[in-house]
């Protein structure tokens, strides 16, 4: 069985701890796009785990975990993670594969996207880890894949070729020195030792994997919204962030994915900017932060926090064909005396009830709301759906028949055993 993990909203819907879950019934793990903009939370025995590259998957042993060719690896990252994992006692020799058409992140990416966003009016409110400008090399066939670091040759004419091009940029256009080749190479020569005898040709790896009849999971970072193609554009990462990247990002073919899990929280976050149309205030967005820690697990930020967003969900199940759903941090919204879901958009007298492509509309729409009343908690010591207080229950059941999909699982705290399979 092939499943993919997908985010529902604009990441971080908590898709880590439903990876983690269901990591330990397969053989493989893989990660198909993004990079180190990324960040899977995990807390096992009290201890919390981020995962920036590595699929977190990692921590179940015996599962082979792999890095696919839709990744943007930043290797600085990818070494400090693999050492991270080896300090804590964890093994993972001839687990982690890394696919070698993996685009490889430089500085001058992160540099670039950090001066891209300074010179910007409407700013993105990127992660700063030169996702943006890796991912145009590689459209713009200028990219260094993994593979390159292997071959001193082929990565001295590419890095050369691209410094070339890359300094004239930084002095003319953004009064920076640029890099030289040398220290580059060195550096980048060393990650390609370091990472060798773990690249793999994983598209032929999980090929080979599906005949013989093995179960792999596909996690997804960020979420449907960030998605290059179908999110708040131009507030979007710069991947596939839906389903079909599983495809494009590992080399599996589309008739191969059984099934699609799309993770929500039970309510809406947002790192960075663009619209969001379910906004809470900033008292109320403050409380919800605080009870749910929404702060981003890479750069520390603090999320904007607002409520379900309908509308958007019932857009990312369309997108995504998922067929079952997870329901993260319910146990934040304990204690609330009643609870909104937005079911349409309402923009000049009329009322949307799809997702809008057009920007304007989704800027300036107001949400239409529906209003269910909230329960009393604590739920986190609760593991069968009977036993939730009838307020959550209703809230869940309005949810459910609204997107037209059944919750598989619900989660009602951030350990692996606050969990409700339904
Ligand atoms: P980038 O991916 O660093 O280029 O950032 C583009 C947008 O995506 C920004 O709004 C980021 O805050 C957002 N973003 C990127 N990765 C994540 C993530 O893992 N969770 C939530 N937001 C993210």
């Amino acid at each position: 069985m092939n499943t993919v993990i997908v985010g529902t909203q604009w990441g971080d819907e908590g898709k880590g701890k439903i990876i983690d879950i269901l990591s330990a019934k397969v053989d493989y793990i893989v990660r198909y796009q993004g990079g180190s903009n990324a960040g899977h939370t995990v807390v096992v025995d009290g201890k919390e785990y981020i995962f920036h590259l590595i699929p977190s998957g990692i921590l179940h042993p015996g599962k082979i975990c792999c890095i696919g060719n839709g990744v943007v690896i930043d290797p600085e990252s990818l070494v400090k993670e693999i050492e991270g994992l080896a300090a804590l006692g964890i093994n993972i020799d001839g687990r982690l594969k890394i696919s070698g058409s993996a685009h490889v992140i430089l500085p001058y990416h992160k540099i670039l996207d950090k001066l891209r966003e300074g010179k910007r009016t409407h700013r993105i409110g990127t992660t700063g880890r030169g996702i943006g400008p890796c991912y145009s090399d590689k459209i713009n066939r200028c990219g260094i894949r993994v593979i390159d670091l292997l071959n001193p040759a082929v990565l001295k004419n590419k890095l050369k070729d691209n410094l070339k091009e890359k300094n004239e940029i930084f002095k003319k256009v953004y009064n920076h020195p640029g890099y030289s080749f040398n220290s580059l190479y060195q550096e980048y020569l060393r990650y390609g030792d370091i990472l060798s005898g773990r690249v793999s040709d994983i598209a032929l790896l999980l090929n080979q994997a599906c005949r013989r009849k093995k179960d792999i999971l596909f996690e997804g970072a960020q979420g449907t919204f960030l998605d290059i193609d179908f999110g708040t554009y131009p507030f979007v990462t710069s991947s596939s962030a839906t389903a079909g990247g599983a495809c494009i990002g590992t080399g599996i073919s589309p008739d191969k994915l059984d099934k699609i899990i799309g993770v929500t929280k039970a309510y809406t976050t947002r790192v960075g900017e663009g619209p969001f149309p379910t906004e809470f205030s900033l008292e109320f967005g403050n409380l919800i932060r605080g009870k749910g820690n929404e702060f981003g697990a890479t750069t520390g930020r603090p999320r904007r926090c607002g409520w379900f967003d309908g509308v958007m969900v019932k857009g990312a199940i369309m997108l995504n064909g998922i067929t079952d759903m997870a329901v993260m941090k319910l146990d934040v919204l304990d204690g609330l005396k009643s609870i909104k879901i937005c079911t349409g958009y309402k923009y000049r007298g009329k009322v949307f009830k799809d997702f809008p492509a057009d920007f304007t509309v989704l800027t300036k729409a107001l949400p239409v709301y529906k209003e269910v009343p909230g329960w009393q908690g604590p739920i986190n010591h609760i593991r069968r759906y009977k036993d939730l207080p009838p307020g959550v229950r209703n809230y869940l059941s309005f949810l459910s028949d609204f997107l037209g999909v059944s919750f598989s699982i619900l989660s009602v705290g951030s350990y692996r055993s606050e969990t409700i399979f339904v």
